[in-house]
């Protein structure tokens, strides 16, 4: 079996994260979003791995992900020209995937759940499509599935008005070759792009056998920034390690689990976990509360943050109301002077969002 992740797209719910990198290179505790991914296909036994990628962002994808030794696999990438859908790029990377089964992945997205017991499930019930699904409280904002009590799809729809249930289409789905005919003959969408729930659809209608299994643990598509933002929560609660490998100066206080990086230097701080720092920090006079992650290179002093996710490079000073619930991209500056300021200016890119509450 193989595996194709798709990580092109346009990411235009995260911008303006998005202007300069790829979505699914946006860490969440201090990995890329996509790795999660790949190491859940490892896991799973899948080595030979497909990536779809944009021609905007898919040299940084590559240049990051790299031949895929490190995760044990060899993955190939594929270009996408235009995101034109979901069935569009299996279309694309039809040649890489021959007539093999696969398992399709959206990059942006993370589940707790053994992939395994997915493929297993295909392949002992010889289905030409399995999907996951998981419950939600809004499931107009997804695709749907109708299933009987056995777990077979009868139908799909994209985004209803009036949804037939509540289980939402994860971003996870296996097919036979079977899925190429189907996508051969749907037609793009209102929209404007070949859709995976129309491709679905023609393989119930074929009828094909399509089934679902539902996810037990947690999924996140981590597309907007209050997503990524929880996907971190829970990554930092359930995963993190305590590891300090960075100088702590003896008026620092480091409590719960946190982890941090080589090089980094901690000065008159209270950490409390779970956290994450990077590499080669320096924070003075902070205080980094729970559900934080700062990447490799960032600068605090005299900051208050908490619950936020700060990118490689940032820069954060005399910011001393607590920043919560923030993403701070890479390279980004924030400054208060010592003495109280009198003006702010600023210098913000495109769909940034500041909100001083
Ligand atoms: P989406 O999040 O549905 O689309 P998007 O990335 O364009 O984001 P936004 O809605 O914010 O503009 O895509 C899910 C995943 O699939 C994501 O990792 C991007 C990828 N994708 C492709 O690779 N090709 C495509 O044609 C599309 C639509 C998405």
């Amino acid at each position: 079996m193989k595996a194709l992740i798709l990580s092109g797209g346009k990411g235009t719910r995260l911008r303006p994260l998005t202007y300069t990198g790829a979505k699914q290179l946006v860490p969440v505790a201090n990995k890329p979003i996509l790795w999660y991914g790949i190491e859940a296909i490892v896991a799973a036994g899948i080595t030979d791995i497909g990536i779809i990628i944009s021609p905007e962002t898919g040299e940084e994808i590559k240049t990051k992900t790299g031949s895929g030794d490190r995760f044990g696999a060899k993955i190939t990438y594929i270009i996408q020209d235009q995101p034109l859908g979901l069935a569009h790029a299996v279309k694309v990377a039809q040649p890489f995937l021959e007539d093999s089964p696969f398992l399709m992945y959206l990059g942006d997205n993370l589940v707790e759940s053994d992939l395994r017991s997915l493929t297993e499930r295909f392949k002992e019930r010889n289905l030409d499509a399995l999907t996951m699904l998981c419950a939600v409280s809004n499931p107009s904002a997804f695709g749907v599935a109708q299933v009987d009590e056995e777990g077979r799809v009868l139908q799909l729809v994209e985004k209803p008005k009036v949804p037939p249930s509540n289980l939402a289409l994860v971003g996870i789905y296996l097919f036979s070759y079977a899925v190429h005919n189907a996508i051969a003959n749907i037609k793009p969408s209102p929209r404007g792009e070949l859709e995976i729930t129309d491709a679905i659809q023609y393989l119930i209608d074929e009828p094909k056998k399509v089934e679902s299994l539902q996810l037990q643990g947690w999924w996140l598509d981590t597309g907007k920034k209050d997503d990524l933002l929880e996907a971190n929560r829970i990554i930092l609660d359930t995963g993190l390690q305590t590891a300090v490998a960075g100088e702590v100066d003896d008026s620092s206080q480091v409590i719960g689990r946190v982890q941090i990086g080589e090089g980094t230097k901690i000065i008159n701080c209270t950490i409390r976990g779970p956290v994450i720092i990077g590499r080669d920090c320096h924070l003075e006079n902070c205080f980094i509360g729970p559900y934080s992650s700062v990447a490799d290179g960032v600068t605090l002093i005299d900051a208050d943050l908490e619950h936020s996710v700060v990118l490689q490079g940032a820069k954060v000073t005399g910011i001393q109301q607590r920043i919560v619930d923030s993403v701070i991209g890479q390279r980004a500056q924030l400054k208060i002077a010592p003495q109280r300021p009198k003006a702010l200016r600023f210098l913000i890119g495109d769909d940034s969002q500041i909100e001083l509450i």
